[in-house]
């Protein structure tokens, strides 16, 4: 497909999933407004509705909880069925510092500071911009204040994640060790995910019975943070969470610098996460960054895409930084197959080329490492993951995921953020209008 019919597809994909207050993921799979999709919608909405990017993003932020504490889903009005967990499970409203509005009690990696950022780059009323980054800034530096006070459970310098669907890699094989030790039981439930989408596509039953046991574990302490070291049996560091979290703090820090307010506490936060990054996460005999048991200090035994995300942190030691890109350009991702980027070791005996997040290519896991190879200064491997994107999307449509052997498209169909990127991707090829803030 041209370029040309590529865009105009995006946007009719995105127009469709509108629903006049956010875009939905997708009409059937996902019939809610979920957090780092909005982020990731934004930024390709940016491209085209400067209004409605806006509105996409302020409308999930009056969904953040007192605490900062930003949700990862925001509940519409799409029936009971339609979804499971529904907003009777997570029980939002019995929590004190819940918004009146229904949503989930756990959040999504913090892409949202990037999005405003963006958003504001592309704007052409440069006034109307300002005012946008100083409405949303109040949220977006209280859901980093969140993340970094409250999920810095040892004081160590990276935020925890307390449940798989917290890093947006749900079923990455990076958790199976940890979520072996999680005891399952849980009340009864009967999946919908896969009425939609089929089962060796989506996670796996042990999985999900995992995910819904931890998600009734942290809903029963009450969301409370303070609790989890005692209390709760997954609580990990996350490369990919931690790396948006450091880019973020950075365009945090440039929001700040427009409308006037002091970066100096962003940019140290965001080198506090650099410190906790190299301390904790890189593992120097593989040649990149792994998650780790915030308790244990057992790190994860899988290679994923999510060990690249660190390439956004611009304080990387060269040294890293190209042991990094020799791993990802190696058979075992970039060069092994005609379809990348796989999120995980085409080598691994796990591999699964269909199911979710143990081997597809992501459109969302593309863009940012897109992003983050601009920000490692290498535009060649940019433009190949940018055209080698493009290219799969216009083959196999905005699908929600895509294997990486053969290129055919798989998960729910009409996907926004797939849609989304591609505005993104499309407008700017060489990435020269993507920020890359100061460190
Ligand atoms: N990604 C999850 C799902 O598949 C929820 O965040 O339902």
């Amino acid at each position: 497909m041209d370029h040309g019919r590529l865009g105009e597809a995006a946007v009719g994909t995105l127009d469709a999933n509108w629903t006049g207050t956010a875009t939905l993921p997708s009409r059937t799979q996902y019939p809610h407004q979920w957090s780092w999709d909005s982020a990731f919608i934004a930024i390709g909405l940016a491209r085209v509705d400067q209004d409605r990017a806006q509105r996409e993003l302020l409308g999930l932020l009056r969904a953040q909880w007192a605490s900062g504490r930003l949700p990862h889903i925001v509940y519409g009005d799409a029936g009971g069925e339609a979804y499971f967990p529904g907003p009777e499970f997570w029980d939002s409203r019995g929590a004190p510092d819940a918004p009146a509005v229904r949503t989930s009690g756990i959040v999504q990696p913090p892409v949202h500071a990037r999005a405003a950022l963006t958003i504001c780059a592309r704007a052409a009323d440069g006034a109307a911009a300002r005012r946008f980054l100083a409405e949303a800034y109040p949220g977006l530096a209280a859901q980093h204040r969140y993340l970094i006070e409250r999920r810095d459970l040892d004081g160590g310098g990276l935020a925890s994640i307390v449940h798989p669907w917290e890093s947006g890699t749900d079923n990455s094989p990076a958790w199976d060790a940890f979520l072996a030790e999680v005891s399952v039981p849980s009340s009864a439930f009967v999946r919908r995910d896969m009425d939609h989408v089929a089962a060796d596509e989506r996670p796996g039953d042990a999985d999900y019975a995992a995910y819904i046991a931890l998600a009734e574990r942290y809903r029963d302490i009450g969301y409370d943070d303070v609790k989890l070291l005692d209390k709760h049996p997954f609580t990990i560091e996350d490369p990919l969470f931690n790396a948006i979290l450091l880019d973020g703090e950075l365009c945090l820090a440039e929001i700040a610098r427009r409308i006037g307010r002091d970066p100096e506490p962003h940019r140290r936060a965001a080198r506090a996460v650099h410190e906790g990054l190299m301390a904790r996460l890189w593992d120097e005999e593989r040649g990149t960054f792994v998650a780790r048991d915030v308790r244990s200090g057992v790190r994860a035994a899988a290679t994923t895409v999510s060990g690249f995300a660190p390439l956004l942190d611009p304080w990387l030691p060269a040294g890293v930084r190209d042991r990094l890109l020799g791993l990802l350009l190696s058979p075992a991702f970039m060069g092994g197959c005609p379809h990348p980027v796989p999120t995980y070791d085409l080598g691994a005996p796990a591999f699964e080329r269909r199911r979710y997040w143990r081997g597809p290519t992501w459109v969302n896991t593309n863009w940012l490492l897109w992003v983050g190879v601009l920000r490692a200064g290498r535009d060649d491997i940019a433009r190949t993951i940018c055209a080698s994107t493009l290219e799969l999307l216009g083959r196999s449509g905005f699908r929600e995921y895509f294997d990486p052997v053969d290129g055919s498209g798989r998960g729910a169909h009409d996907f926004s953020w797939s849609a989304a990127l591609a505005l993104d991707m499309l407008a700017a090829p060489d990435g020269a209008a993507v920020p890359l803030p100061a460190a």
